[in-house]
């Protein structure tokens, strides 16, 4: 019998500045299955601009990222994004930058468990669709495994669905910067196994430097999902293997052949072009499927030239430069 795969086995990870509209619309043309994320969204944005909960193409297998620390204003954006068909939304306790210290969300609320729960529970109340976390496995000083069991065991009662769990603890405080927040202190996978034998009955996922097809297996023997971020930006070739072999389904019509893959999406390049988005915006996110590939200086130096790079509303640009690309 063909088992139940979940459909959050595999997910790639929000990246402010990334995973922009445009990254998450070639993603979808590389893997059907994978759970996307918009980038961290915080409410004051939307607030301010509610169409931006809008971006996306097809948002049915997409997860919304909130920050912020209002229950109110949280429970009103999750009745939004419910009614457009978000799959999830996933709260942020990961963030460690300055600006989230400041203004009080992201990783730092990891040290206001009540905060953090009444959040959670005014979301989760107000719609049906799972609300997720995704957090680090501790903060500073607080970050035993007791204190972990204890965020998580409240959170639960929460109603909180799911956790995404990077293995890394945060270093606030001016201890160090947003940057080296995500390569240090090391990383401890065994509490995050070790959390997902202690809640049997809550979906576990683990993030944080998971680089390939086997890690990813080894990973999912001991929890329920895998995120990966870095490394499908990096190489986001290895998004055309994953329907595959993590949701057995075999997708004939993804092709492994970059050239191919930027070609058909030539119609939607053409149609953010003639919505006056630059070339280099909507295909930054693309570059990196030529890694390694013969001709991607040339490609590169092409399309960032000064005189191209000004030009670059049109699609004679893109088409030009991929004469460099020489796939064997
Ligand atoms: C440039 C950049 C932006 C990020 N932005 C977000 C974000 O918006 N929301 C979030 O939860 N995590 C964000 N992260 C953290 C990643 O989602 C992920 O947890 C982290 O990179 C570790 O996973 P990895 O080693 O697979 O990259 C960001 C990371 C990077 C490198």
């Amino acid at each position: 019998m063909k088992k139940n795969i979940p459909y959050f086995r595999f997910e790639v990870a929000p990246m402010l500045k990334k995973t922009n509209k445009y990254c998450r619309y070639f993603y979808r043309q590389l893997t059907k299955k994978s759970l996307l994320y918009t980038e961290m969204i915080h409410i004051n944005k939307i607030k301010n601009n509610e169409k931006i909960l809008l971006e996306n193409y097809n948002v049915n297998n997409i997860v919304l990222q909130l920050a912020g620390n209002q229950p109110k204003l949280l429970s009103l954006y999750c009745k939004k994004a419910e009614k457009i068909g978000y799959k999830e939304i996933n709260f942020n306790l990961g963030c460690p930058s300055l600006k989230s210290q400041k203004g009080n969300f992201g990783a730092c609320l990891m040290e206001y468990p009540h905060i953090v729960s009444n959040c959670i529970k005014s979301m989760s109340d107000s719609v049906s669709i799972p609300i997720t976390i995704k957090m680090r496995i501790g903060i500073n000083n607080s970050s035993s495994y007791t204190f972990l069991c204890d965020f998580i065991n409240l959170l639960i009662k929460s109603g909180c669905q799911r956790f995404i769990i990077h293995a890394r603890k945060a270093l606030l405080y001016n201890k160090i910067n947003t940057k080296k927040n995500l390569i240090i202190p090391k990383l401890n996978y065994k509490i995050v196994y070790k959390i997902k034998k202690e809640f049997p009955n809550t979906k576990i996922s683990i993030n944080g430097e998971i680089k390939n097809l086997l890690n990813i297996k080894k990973h999912l023997k001991y929890v329920d999902g895998v995120m990966i971020g870095r490394e499908v930006y990096k190489n986001p070739i290895i998004l055309t293997k994953i329907d595959n072999y993590i949701y057995n389904c075999k997708n004939k019509f993804i092709t492994q052949n970059p050239l191919i893959i930027v070609k058909e999406m030539f119609p939607y390049i053409e149609k953010q072009l003639n919505n006056k988005i630059s070339l280099i915006t909507i295909i930054t996110p693309l570059l990196n499927i030529f890694r390694g590939i013969n001709g991607l200086h040339k490609f590169k130096k092409f399309i960032f030239n000064k005189k191209n790079y000004l030009n670059s509303k049109k699609m004679e640009v893109l088409t030009n430069a991929l004469s460099f690309i020489k796939i064997k």
